[in-house]
């Protein structure tokens, strides 16, 4: 690189920023540049708690020795290899120890980069599974209104947050929405899973009256929605919603990209509900994020469902070049040894109720209007000033970082979801810093 050709490193011109406003930010701009255990340092070397595990990925905390071993001896090994009509040992191992930990009969592992690749990978395994079993008149996908679902068109279709559909054209045809289930007038404050409104789900039977079952191939939410500023489902809904689907022949999926891999205290939302979904996708949590990758885990009729045709046919038209990457194999079978050997699913259940009473004792703080919690995560809604909705969680999320913690924001509502490693006195910290974040944005 010539020094003409070599990137000035204070110019923040050139990099787009994702989600991100990106004039506003390059103003006053907000740097990491360090990450050990549950902290970050800006480049000052300014300390950081990270009340959000990055975004909601790093669950085992910074900077672990294990996985960075584990990736660099894979490098050193063999740096790719192809997935398509070839294979190689990780990916394999890594399926079966994926299979053996999940609940029920989800025991195959499609692998991408992603969540939002797992999400479109997800429909289409669905369609496909439909049309495989005779049942190709079942296009139609069902999302749920205030859903994320990643960022592809697929995602985005059946997502149901404004902003990340209302630029991008006319989406996916023969989409339908569930409505969401944030019902402060009879829920606000509820501690865990809120008491009223499952029987939301029955809005799916409306769904199938007017569309017909013949015509919906799956329904795809997220167990508890988190990037819309965590809804914890209410009590019994996902259990209903399982029952409809199953009456009807419609697949559920879980998007569990973010309740996968700990964040409520088992390993995945499906295990801590008991309730079973057709496909669940994954990402985030699946490497600790170290190395970008995401999968969809499929119910063993859905992938025999698949297995059709003569053994020569590919049975899925559908696959990334980096689909089961050697290097995120490796952290993601890295990360499933931290899990097991430092417990922290476990370690998230029993931090639970701390966090809990810690999240709920901000509940007289200004403006705050809801606090939600699940496992080791929480939303908090802030009372939107007149005329400037966002305002007031912007100045709170940029109050937060100056005081030394990271927290997300979405609108006026903040979430949290440190990583599982977190110790009670750093909880107190989060939620101190916090308190005084939005006492200071009032
Ligand atoms: C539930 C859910 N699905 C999908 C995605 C998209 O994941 P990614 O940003 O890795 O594409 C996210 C990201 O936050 C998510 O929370």
């Amino acid at each position: 690189m010539t020094a003409s050709t070599a990137p000035a490193a204070n110019n923040l011109e050139a990099f787009f920023m994702p989600f991100t406003a990106n004039r506003q930010f390059k103003k006053n701009p907000r740097l990491l540049a360090k990450a050990k255990g549950v902290h970050y340092w800006t480049p000052e070397g300014r300390k950081v708690i990270d009340g959000t595990a990055g975004l909601w990925c790093v669950n085992a905390g910074h900077g672990r020795e294990e996985i960075k071993q584990a990736i660099a001896a894979q490098l050193e090994e063999m740096d790719y290899a192809p997935t398509f009509q070839m294979g190689h040992p990780k990916a394999f191992e890594l399926a079966a120890r994926h299979a053996a930990m999940l609940p029920g009969d989800l025991d195959h592992a499609f692998y991408c980069n992603s969540g939002s690749e797992a999400v479109d990978s997800a429909l289409k395994i669905a369609l496909a599974y439909q049309r495989a079993r005779g049942e190709g008149t079942r296009t139609r996908l069902i999302g749920r209104e205030r859903g994320y679902h990643g960022v592809g068109f697929g995602g985005i279709s059946v997502g149901g947050m404004a902003n990340n559909r209302k630029f991008f054209g006319s989406l996916l045809p023969g989409v339908d929405h569930l409505p969401h289930t944030h019902l402060p007038a009879r829920n606000a404050f509820s501690r865990g899973l809120p008491e009223h409104g499952a029987e939301l789900a029955d809005e799916l039977e409306r769904i199938v009256a007017l569309h017909d079952a013949s015509t919906i191939a799956a329904v795809i939410v997220e167990p508890c929605a988190g990037s819309t500023g965590y809804l914890p489902p209410p009590k019994g809904y996902l259990q209903r919603l399982r029952e409809i689907c199953t009456k009807h022949g419609i697949l559920l999926i879980f998007d569990e990209v973010i309740t996968g891999f700990g964040r409520l205290g088992a390993a995945f939302a499906a295990e801590y509900f008991g309730v079973i979904p057709d496909l669940m996708t994954v990402a985030k949590g699946i490497s600790n994020a170290t190395v970008p990758m995401g999968g969809v885990f499929v119910r063993k009729h859905v992938y025999e469902g698949l297995m059709t045709g003569p053994e020569n046919a590919i049975e899925l038209f559908h696959g990334y070049t980096y689909s089961a990457h050697p290097l995120a194999c490796a952290a993601a079978s890295a990360v499933l040894d931290i899990y097991k050997n430092d417990g922290l699913f476990q370690r998230a259940a029993e931090l639970a109720p701390y966090w809990e009473d810690g999240v709920h004792s901000l509940k007289s703080a200004p403006g705050v209007t809801d606090i939600r919690n699940l496992g080791l995560a929480a939303g908090i809604d802030l009372e939107s000033k007149p005329g400037a909705v966002g305002a007031r969680g912007y100045a709170a999320f940029v109050k937060a970082f100056e005081l030394g913690l990271l927290v997300r924001q979405s609108a006026d509502t903040l979430a949290m979801s440190p990583p599982l490693i977190v110790e009670k006195n750093q909880i107190d910290e989060i939620i101190d810093i916090f308190g005084k974040a939005i006492k200071q944005a009032a």
